[in-house]
């Protein structure tokens, strides 16, 4: 009797504690304790999410273990919450995981006055090194990582290799010259384990570790297991940027900074005794990390999936190397005034964005305040998931979602032309800060790498187009050829 008493009173807690909040958008049936957990298939999520929606419609609920969240479908819906109440769906959620890992500092998992400071300094000391130091350029650093890749692509010989770590170096590189004002050699065993410890770091998002963790924190704290790994990792990627922050102390010329980290350590000077300042070491390193981890696996990522479908489709490939011969030709390097001279090629790396879905669910948003959304409440402080897969597969905006075609970016004409429905860096007040940066390295990597090479799948293999699901969605490993064009 002890026992039925005591399941009793946990499932009359658990209905307690997770009641369903007033006029709240509808939802799966969900168990005790752990909510939707089984609702959703793990391996795909994003494709489980987006099909409950035809049967709970555009705004549904989910519970995950003690979590409630709102998730938001399709574009025109996604569009209402993230811009026209862009205000009241900016914030990022409290989720325990996350806390623990970034102490919601920096840019990506920060809130209120401190991620507005951050994200506008950040912001606008990425411009000034776009248009300022010839050297930190970023389109000339492209170019920099460019001529590396060449000499890695050419001792690969036409052979198969898996240009994974290959393609996290060179994007990586781009990252290290932005903010610690150098690249690294490829071999450098420093270098080496930062770049495995920020791609190990994310291994853990979208498992069920996040999920247990987010649900029972206080219990998972204590207990062993992959989070306490990931926890460690981010650790000991920040003490790797406390170093390097230090050393930048002992040469700082304020009147000449040399890259991001000068610039921040100039501001915390310039904003000392300010009441509301928020710049001090501790957002500095965060910031660094939202540059790398965000910055590296997402266009490094692009860039695996877009070797794949150029081995799938040979005649676009052969298209967008038709175009890149007559606009560029084959003895200067791709510059981004090229672009708009090449809608083919801009079309190209578009699709294959839209078709690659690397954030599929977005990252998670939250509510700053009561809101009204397609005639429900949504209560302040509540997760909320902006599905991006609803939008890139949205059949109400997309000729054929689920088909690789250029011609989605294309007019009559072939002149390039702009989808509104296209946000793989979402939309509104959270709007991916390395938008611009990412564009220009997507266009500059692979215009370069299609002028030289031909990708090609290893003979008697096919290309598979399929995904590991994660916070990221990267192909599975695969080995392709990349075939000298001229002798
Ligand atoms: C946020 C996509 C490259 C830095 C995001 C978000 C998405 C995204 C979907 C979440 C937006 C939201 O919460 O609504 C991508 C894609 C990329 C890419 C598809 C490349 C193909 C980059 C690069 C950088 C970067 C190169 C850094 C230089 C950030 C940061 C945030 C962010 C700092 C957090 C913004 C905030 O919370 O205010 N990105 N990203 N991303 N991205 Fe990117």
């Amino acid at each position: 009797s002890l026992l039925v008493f005591f399941v009793v009173f946990i499932l009359t807690a658990d209905y307690v504690k997770n009641k369903r909040p007033v006029n709240f958008p509808p939802g799966p049936r969900m168990f005790p304790i752990v909510g939707n957990i089984f609702s959703v298939d793990r391996k795909k999520m994003h494709e489980s999410i987006t099909e409950l929606a035809q049967t709970y419609g555009d705004v549904y609920s989910l519970r995950i273990g003690q979590r409630w969240m709102v998730v938001i479908n399709g574009f025109e819906v996604l569009k209402e919450a993230l811009i026209t109440q862009g205000d009241s769906f900016a914030d990022r959620p409290d989720l325990p995981l996350q806390v623990d890992m970034f102490q919601q500092l920096g840019v990506a998992f920060s809130n209120g006055n401190l991620w507005k400071q951050q994200r506008r300094f950040t912001l606008s000391t990425l411009k000034y090194f776009g248009f300022g130091k010839r050297s930190l350029e970023p389109s000339y650093i492209c170019a920099e990582q460019v001529h590396f890749s060449s000499i890695y692509l050419f001792n690969c010989a036409g052979k198969p290799f898996n240009p994974h770590i290959f393609l996290n170096n060179i994007v990586s590189n781009i990252i290290c010259l932005l903010v610690f004002g150098h690249r690294f050699e490829y071999d450098d065993e420093k270098f080496k384990k930062i770049t495995k410890l920020f791609e190990k770091g994310l291994q853990l998002e979208g498992s069920i570790w996040t999920q247990l963790y987010d649900s029972f924190p206080k219990l998972m704290r204590c207990l062993p297991g992959p989070h306490q790994t990931a926890l460690n990792i981010w650790k000991n990627s920040k003490n790797f940027i406390h170093t390097k922050v230090e050393d930048h102390k002992q040469n700082l010329d304020p009147s000449d900074p040399r890259d991001y980290i000068d610039c921040y350590l100039n501001e915390i000077q310039m904003t000392k005794g300010q009441a509301d300042s928020t710049f001090d070491e501790d957002n500095l390193v965060a910031c660094v990390l939202d540059l790398f981890v965000p910055g590296t696996e997402t266009t490094a990522t692009t860039l695996r999936w877009a070797f794949l479908y150029m081995a799938k489709y040979p005649e676009i490939q052969e298209k967008v190397q038709a175009e890149i011969d007559l606009v560029i030709g084959l003895s200067r390097q791709p510059s981004m005034e090229d672009r708009v001279n090449m809608p083919y090629t801009d079309a190209v790396i578009h699709e294959i964005m839209r078709m690659a879905n690397i954030v599929p669910l977005n990252l998670p948003h939250a509510t700053s305040r009561e809101v009204q959304l397609r005639g429900y409440t949504i209560p302040k402080g509540m997760t909320v998931i902006t599905n991006l897969t609803s939008v890139l597969f949205d059949k109400n905006e997309w000729e054929t979602p689920h088909t690789f075609n250029p011609g989605h970016f294309l007019n009559e004409e072939g002149k390039f032309v702009k989808r509104a429905a296209f946000i793989p860096f979402s939309a509104g007040k959270r709007v991916c800060l390395g938008e611009n940066l990412a564009r220009m390295e997507l266009f500059l990597f692979f215009t370069s790498f299609m002028q030289h090479y031909t990708f090609a799948m290893p003979a008697g293999v096919k290309p598979v187009l399929d995904y590991s699901f994660g916070l990221i969605l990267p192909p599975l490993d695969y080995e392709i050829c990349a075939i000298p064009r001229q002798k």
